[in-house]
Parts: C-alpha cells; sequence; structure tokens
C-alpha cells in the first residue's frame, strides 16, 4: 500500500509534531503540503519534508482553493479556527485530523459533524489521552470486569502552576474571546477521557470554579510588571525568569520556552521577556479564564463522577480513582493499581515503558492517535478511530453543558 499523503494547515507546535509521524513511518504517511503564514515554522516544515514549491501555502484557505491533492489533512490552526477549514476540508473530500476543541461553540462542533458525514470522509479528533498505553490498559481492565460494576469515578487534572501561568495567564489561552474557556481548552480532553472509560453517556452536570489568584489584587507591593524588572521575582513561584531563563541556562530548548521566541539564546529569550506577553507579571496580564473548577456528573444508570482541574500544583500526570463493585482502581498515568474486594490484594500494571518515538508526547498519546488515524485513512476504516466525529461531539456537548451550568448555576442536563 502506497504512503497516504498528508497537508498541514497550521505548522505550528502541534501541526508539525504531527508531521513528524511522517519522518518515523514514511512507508505510511508522507506530508506533500503545508499552510502557515509564519515563515519559520512553514519553512521548517517544507525543509523537513522536502515539500514542492507549488505546495506551500500561506493561509489555509488558499491551500483549500486548490483542487484535491492529498488525501488527508491536518488542521492543527488556533482554537477559534477549526471550524472553517474542517468544513472546507470536508467538502473538498480529505479525511481531517481536527485539533481539540472541535470549535469553541456548540454550533460549529454540530456544524462540522454534519459536514463530515455529509461528504462520507474519516474524522479524527485529536483527543490523545485516549490513545496511550495508560488509558488503552485502564480501559480493557475496566471493560473486562476488573473491579465489576463501575460506579463512580474521581478525576483530577493537576494542571501544573507553571503550565497555568504559561499557557492560561500570559500565553494563547488565557483570554475566552481570543480563545475558549478553560474546561474546553484544557479540559475537554478529561471530559471525553472520563465519558471514554465509564463507557456511558453522562446525562446531567453540574460546575462551580472561578479565577481566584492570577488577579491584580493578587500583586505583592514591590511587584513590576515584568518580571525582569521586579524585585520581589525571586520570591515568585510564578517568575518567568526563572522559568524560561532558567531553562535555557540549562541548555533546555524546547516547549515551552520554544513559545518565546525562534532565537533560544540567553539574548533571544530576554528580549522575548522584556517585549513579549511571556515575560509579563502574571498578575498583571489581560487573562480571564479560571484557575480552578470542578464538575460533578451523572452517567445513564445513575453513576455519578467529580472532576477537579486545578492550577495550584506540580506538574504532574492526571490521577483517577474508579470505584467499582468488587473492587477500586488508582491510576496515575502510569501505573494502575487494581484492589480486589473478594482477593483482599492488589495487583499492579505499570504502563510506563519508556518512549523514543519523534511523537511521544502526551504519553505516546500522538503517536497512538496519527498511528489510528494514517490506519483508518488507508484501510478506510473508521472503526480504527477511538475519538470519531459522534462521540466527540457528545463529549464537546458535556463541555459546553458544564460551562452553563458553572455560569447560570444549578444543574444542566447535556442534549
Ligand atoms: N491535543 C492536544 O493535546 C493539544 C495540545 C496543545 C494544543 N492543542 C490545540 O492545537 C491547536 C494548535 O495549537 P499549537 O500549540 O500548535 O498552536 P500554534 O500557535 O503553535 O500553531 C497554530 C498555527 O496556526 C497558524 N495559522 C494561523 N492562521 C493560519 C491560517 N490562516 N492558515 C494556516 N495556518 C494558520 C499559526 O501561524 C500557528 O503557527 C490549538 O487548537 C490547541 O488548542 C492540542
Amino acid at each position: 500500500m502506497p504512503p497516504i499523503k498528508i497537508i498541514v494547515a497550521g505548522a505550528g507546535g502541534r501541526g508539525s509534531g504531527y508531521a513528524g509521524y511522517a519522518k518515523e513511518k514514511p512507508e505510511e504517511a508522507v506530508i506533500v503540503g503545508v499552510a502557515e503564514p509564519r515563515e519559520h515554522y512553514r519553512e521548517n516544515l517544507v525543509k523537513d519534508h522536502a515539500i514542492p514549491r507549488e505546495n506551500v501555502f500561506t493561509s489555509w484557505e488558499q491551500m483549500a482553493a486548490r483542487p484535491k491533492f492529498a488525501d488527508a489533512v491536518i488542521i492543527a490552526t488556533q482554537d477559534r479556527m477549526h471550524a472553517a477549514p474542517a468544513i472546507a476540508f470536508a467538502g473538498k473530500g480529505y479525511d481531517i485530523l481536527l485539533e481539540k476543541p472541535m470549535a469553541s461553540v456548540e454550533a460549529d462542533c454540530r456544524a462540522i459533524v454534519a459536514a463530515v458525514k455529509k461528504a462520507g470522509v474519516i474524522m479524527a479528533v485529536c483527543h490523545v489521552m485516549r490513545y496511550t498505553k495508560y488509558t488503552r490498559a485502564l480501559k480493557k481492565v475496566v471493560d473486562e470486569g476488573a473491579i465489576g460494576d463501575v460506579v463512580s469515578i474521581q478525576h483530577l487534572e493537576p494542571v501544573g502552576h507553571w503550565h497555568q501561568a504559561h499557557s492560561f495567564v500570559r500565553g494563547n489561552w488565557r483570554n475566552e474571546t481570543e480563545s475558549s474557556f478553560m474546561l474546553l481548552a484544557k479540559s475537554c480532553h478529561d471530559l471525553d477521557w472520563i465519558r471514554h472509560i465509564m463507557g456511558r453517556r453522562c446525562e446531567r452536570v453540574s460546575s462551580f470554579g472561578s479565577l481566584t489568584h492570577f488577579r491584580k489584587e493578587a500583586m505583592r507591593i514591590g511587584a513590576a510588571d515584568r518580571c525582569l524588572d521586579c524585585v520581589v521575582e525571586k520570591d515568585c513561584p510564578y517568575s518567568a525568569v526563572a522559568l524560561y531563563l532558567g531553562m535555557i541556562r540549562e541548555d533546555k530548548k524546547w516547549w515551552p520556552v520554544d513559545v518565546l521566541t525562534t532565537d533560544l539564546t540567553e539574548e533571544g529569550v530576554t528580549k522575548a521577556l522584556r517585549e513579549g506577553p511571556y515575560g509579563r507579571c502574571v498578575y498583571d496580564c489581560d487573562n480571564d479564564v479560571v484557575d480552578h473548577q470542578v464538575v460533578n456528573f451523572e452517567f445513564e444508570g445513575g453513576r455519578t463522577g467529580t472532576f477537579t482541574m486545578t492550577a495550584f500544583t506540580r506538574q504532574r500526570d492526571r490521577e483517577t480513582r474508579l470505584f467499582g463493585t468488587r473492587g477500586e482502581i488508582n491510576g496515575d498515568g502510569e501505573k494502575i493499581r487494581i484492589y480486589d474486594f473478594l482477593t483482599k490484594k492488589t495487583r499492579e500494571i505499570d504502563t510506563n515503558a519508556p518512549d523514543s518515538t519523534i511523537l511521544g508526547g502526551h504519553g505516546g498519546g500522538d503517536y497512538g492517535l496519527m498511528s489510528s488515524f494514517v490506519s483508518a485513512g488507508a484501510k478506510k476504516d473508521p472503526s480504527l478511530i477511538l475519538s470519531g466525529p459522534d462521540e466527540s461531539l457528545e463529549t464537546h456537548l458535556m463541555v459546553f453543558a458544564a460551562e452553563r451550568a458553572r455560569r447560570q448555576g444549578g444543574v444542566v442536563k447535556v442534549e
């Protein structure tokens, strides 16, 4: 079977990351086109994949205007720029790998699914957590009945204090009008994952949460609007100097410091901290997304669940507890511990095999997703995809319902 031909709309962090699959598996996939307005990122992809000049564009609109010249498209533009390209490329007959969130409003999510179904193309939403070794192992033991009937779930997303500061206070997802609300931007993964593990539809939700800490009122006396000028910076756990210059001084030239600038020298990063958004005091930004939120769920059959997303943690994997009629599971993103009520024994599954692939990100989820998408496209078999249009739409609707519950108060039905 010849490799499937893929084009990339948006060659930033995610788009160029997924494209890396073609480097690792050239017999399965080849990158034949790119649309990206930022020259540095566009040219990097062109060079890495030897993309012919006639297939290089500065916007997805130009690429979509060309007659179809590949099998599939990776759409990895920013959150508010997913629906239009997804609908356009579906109309052209491309299979679609669509970054999450599908779209920033419900109507657009529905429109994408309608367009995909009308065109009869394959679509995978980048819910990478479904594709990790850990999740596959956990789902298997749950579905095999290792703890009997699962009655409730408790799931924690410890965002991490510096990750919150980087992405959701200073960075691309800080402001809802420019991107998405927090639950959609960050935790659509979690709500999707919870539904996947529970194996049941969610029927009702309630939610609380707010932006409690990263506000002007919390700015300390003596603090400056940029960390480079701040006299209390050394005592601040959110210092941009400590985070980004710290990485450069340790020769760690990767995410998140590579988001600030393409000049990954001490001078380049200092300039970015002086002039760009990532050098700002976390208490003096234009952020409005919440820094902590909880959601309660009622699933079909009266099963229940709780979810906590919080900024105020050490950076680490998500943690989950599952409570069943015959046992209990404790998972930390690597190890799954299964306690059996009958035998009173705990067995452990360790899914933490080292991963040296290009797409080792998200616990191997990025690689697993690409592998499933490419196989599904090559074999024209959507059943190989774990995050297809229907369930992805369902879990996005859970997210929108939970956010309505947070804003309005009360319990909201998931339609
Ligand atoms: N699945 C995951 O776990 C995960 C993780 C991080 C981010 N994301 C999502 O992936 C998406 C991309 O995130 P990112 O971190 O790669 O962002 P990014 O800003 O690095 O990449 C987006 C790219 O789109 C480009 N772009 C803008 N307008 C364009 C146009 N008209 N045509 C083509 N390209 C255009 C930008 O120049 C940029 O390079 C976001 O929606 C984000 O929420 C998903």
